[in-house]
């Protein structure tokens, strides 16, 4: 079973080179941030206060999420739309911080990943602790004014308090005790600041078909 693992910073570029990455390897594609973005938008449906570890664990651990592609469904309601909004972007940190959460979404990754027989995940912890034996690592960066000024481009809003809210999320998801934000040790560092999004998925299939190359013939 075949797993690319990219992970990276808000804004680095990761689902749009991880799609590409999908249909150039004719893997499937795993966005674990959706799922990460349902369950803030179920806490917040809820009235459960996002800081209660539990309470909103046990809601990460109901929730019916399905993420296919670009599609997300939470509870058999369609919430591509919604869960990209500045709302649930500013507390899906906060939710994503606790352990029982990222219990939960582990194993819906893992099982994800069994169900559709291997996938490009993209994420923050995907090479460190959801697949650490993953047949390829990629963590990928941007400079942060690189990366507000993409998010201004696909979402629209203010530069400044963009950048605001990227720097602010960056230092709860980098500092959390659970799987933090971090490469792993293996993992091939990618800086998408100054380079075409083609350049960037020609360097990871590139990276992919080479690691692919010594496996079978190892
Ligand atoms: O990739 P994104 O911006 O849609 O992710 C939203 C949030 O979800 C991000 O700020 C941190 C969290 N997340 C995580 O903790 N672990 C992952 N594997 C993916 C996302």
């Amino acid at each position: 079973m075949t797993v690319i693992a990219i992970d990276g910073p808000a804004g680095a570029g990761k689902s749009t080179v991880a799609k590409q990455v999908a249909l150039a390897t004719g893997l499937p594609y795993l966005d674990t941030g959706a799922m990460y973005r349902c369950v803030a938008h179920a806490v917040m449906s809820s009235g459960v206060n996002t800081v209660d570890a539990e309470a909103v664990g046990e809601i990460a651990r109901s929730a019916r999420i399905v993420v296919e592609s670009d599609r997300s469904e939470l509870n058999g309601v369609d919430v591509s739309q919604v869960i990209r909004t500045p709302e649930v972007s500013s507390v899906v940190s906060i939710i994503a911080a606790h352990s029982p959460v990222r219990d939960a979404m582990r194993l819906q990754q893992r099982r994800w990943i069994d169900i559709h027989g291997g996938g490009v995940v993209e994420g923050r912890d995907i090479g460190t602790v959801v697949f650490p034996r993953a047949d390829l690592k990629i963590f990928l960066t941007a400079s942060p004014e690189v990366r507000a000024e993409r998010r201004v481009s696909q979402t629209g809003g203010d530069v400044a308090q963009i950048a605001a809210n990227i720097a602010e999320r960056d230092r709860i998801d980098s500092t959390r005790e659970d799987s933090p934000l971090r490469p792993a040790d293996d993992a091939i560092h990618v800086d998408s600041s100054r380079r075409t999004i083609d350049e960037v998925v020609n360097e990871i299939v590139h990276h992919f078909r080479n690691v692919k190359g010594h496996q079978d013939n190892g």
